[in-house]
């Protein structure tokens, strides 16, 4: 017994002093700790706020005329959320072209304030991740002698740069002395001048002295900046000073973009099979399906086609270069999208619906064409009816800001520009659900597995800002369907059109729908018209 517990006894102490000793060869590493939200300095704020001189007293007796045509272009503090036109009742679609949705009706009345207050807050945290020192704003004074870069410097995460174009203009002073300022790094020399005093240097504040100007300046063509708390995109704000004057300048603290690059073979022909593939979602209609599989592979035998499918009942579809996923039942329309652009592995992606046609005229080779030589993301094409007529379903998004109540979503008809070299091609901020886009970009944005029912110009909503869209008339794919879709509608369809856009308010769909765009857009307003 007693052996046994001085084995024992002795198998702990070897394995406490092994344990020791492993701490104690470990590679250790000293971490610092750091606040991570970012705030721009107190020391901007002040700057901006205090050290603007006074506009002359005098300025503001000068009378002047208010030019309206111009004045009435600078945005409202607040949007409004109104209709255009006169709304006679029995004449709506006529009188009034504009229909304006207030949003916060997809919430009852005793639960919007809690809502509010916690979009309210959501949409806080979220300006605190995006906001940088490049949001701030910065005036430079008048004749000022310092120079310095206005913008463009720009240094990888912990690492060290020259700050490039420091100068002190020629002032006659027997002694001259400049401060530099950092928040999220330091200042030093990369090489020293003589007759000139460095205080601070390998600091956040720098001061250079000399009696010769000519020192100094040749001093500060050495000044680096050296980043000291890491963040893959933010900036830092450097302040600038000498006696009676001062500046402020943004160094961008980045990681370089990581390229993602498609190998797509030789030059010459562009090889639709080696640089697109074809994504769909399908429910319950096989036949027509099996329709759109059967002309694609007329104009493109070895095309891959990925299907999604939230069938009950999902048949077996098999082929050579088709890809079906087979998804829970009834997962909807976006989170099928978001599952077949997922599968993509090839630079582009083709959306199309499961009931449209290819034609001769279906020429995804013009596609591809606009998307290779413009900066353009996404490129849309026209959806011909079984009545003959063709639709672009062109909107321009605009978002005006609003105060706490939250921003005015206006959707409009129509495009920006004609796109030059492409006559047949506009810029546009939505399309048609027919589209040729860069993989990455549209995995992205994402299609918002939420929006289970009718839903399409959303997704066009969540990348406004970050897509690059187009639209040309000139590649056109048929629509089997007799079934009209909002955005494959015209006036002819005047009443599917109202009935899939506006579902009645009561319906669940149509709430969701108003209530992702009330809370996760943080929208107050939707006007929609021509
Ligand atoms: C530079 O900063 C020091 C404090 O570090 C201050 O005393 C001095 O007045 C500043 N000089 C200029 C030119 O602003
Ligand atoms: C086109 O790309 C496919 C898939 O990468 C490849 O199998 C085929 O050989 C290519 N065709 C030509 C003509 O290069």
């Amino acid at each position: 017994m007693r052996s046994l517990r001085k084995t024992v006894l002795f198998g702990v102490l070897v394995s406490v002093v092994l344990v020791l000793a492993l701490i104690h060869t470990w590679p250790t590493r000293a971490y610092t700790t750091i606040e991570v939200w970012q705030q721009p300095g107190p020391l901007v704020e002040r700057h901006l706020e205090d050290r603007l001189p006074e506009p002359h007293p005098q300025l503001s007796a000068i009378p002047f005329r208010v030019r309206e045509s111009v004045a009435g272009l600078l945005a409202r503090n607040g949007c409004v959320c109104e209709s255009e036109g006169v709304t006679l009742p029995f004449f709506q679609i006529l009188s009034s072209r504009v229909s304006a949705h207030q949003l916060h009706t997809a919430f009852q009345a005793d639960e919007l304030e809690e809502v509010k207050k916690r979009r309210d807050k959501e949409f806080k945290s979220l300006r605190k991740r995006l906001q940088t020192s490049t949001d701030t704003l910065i005036i430079a004074e008048a004749n000022n002698p310092l120079q310095y870069p206005t913008q463009g410097v720009e240094v990888r995460p912990l690492k060290t740069i020259i700050i490039p174009g420091l100068a002190l203009q020629d002032l006659p002073r027997d002694h001259y002395s400049i401060n530099l300022t950092a928040t999220l790094g330091t200042l030093n020399v990369a090489a020293e001048v003589d007759e000139v005093q460095i205080q601070g240097d390998g600091e956040m504040h720098m001061t250079l002295s000399s009696r010769r100007l000519t020192k100094l300046n040749r001093q500060l063509q050495f000044v680096t900046y050296t980043n000291t708390l890491f963040h893959p995109n933010t900036a830092d704000t450097v302040h600038f000073e000498t006696e009676g004057h001062q500046a402020n300048f943004i160094i961008k603290i980045r990681h370089g973009v990581t390229p993602k690059l498609y190998n797509i073979g030789n030059e010459g022909e562009y090889n639709i099979s080696a640089l697109v593939t074809i994504a769909t979602k399908t429910f319950l209609r096989y036949d027509k399906l099996q329709n759109l599989i059967d002309s694609v592979r007329k104009y493109y035998p070895t095309v891959t086609i990925v299907i999604a499918d939230d069938s009950q009942n999902p048949q077996s579809i098999s082929g050579p270069y088709i890809e079906h996923y087979i998804m829970p039942f009834g997962k909807g329309w976006f989170a099928g999208r978001n599952l077949a652009i997922s599968q993509v592995t090839t630079k582009y992606v083709l959306w199309v619906d499961d009931d449209f046609i290819f034609t001769s005229k279906t020429k995804v080779e013009k596609f591809v064409d606009v998307l290779e030589r413009t900066t353009l993301d996404l490129v849309g094409g026209a959806v011909r009816e079984a009545t003959g007529y063709t639709t672009t379903y062109r909107q321009t998004i605009s978002i005006e800001p609003g105060e706490d109540d939250g921003d005015c979503l206006h959707l409009r008809r129509g495009f920006h520009h004609v796109i030059q070299g492409f006559p047949n091609c506009v810029v546009t901020d939505g399309v048609v659900n027919f589209f040729l886009a860069r993989t990455d970009k549209v995995q992205q944005v994402g299609f918002d597995p939420r929006l289970n029912r009718v839903a399409h110009l959303e997704f066009f909503i969540d990348g406004l800002g970050s897509l690059h869209v187009g639209s040309c008339d000139n590649v056109i794919v048929s629509h089997a369907s007799k079934i009209k879709f909002p955005w494959t509608s015209q006036s002819e369809s005047d009443k599917a059109y109202a009935k899939f856009r506006y579902p009645p308010a009561s319906s669940d769909a149509s709430q969701s729908k108003l209530g992702l765009l009330f809370f996760k857009n943080r929208f107050q307003c939707l006007t929609r018209g021509d």
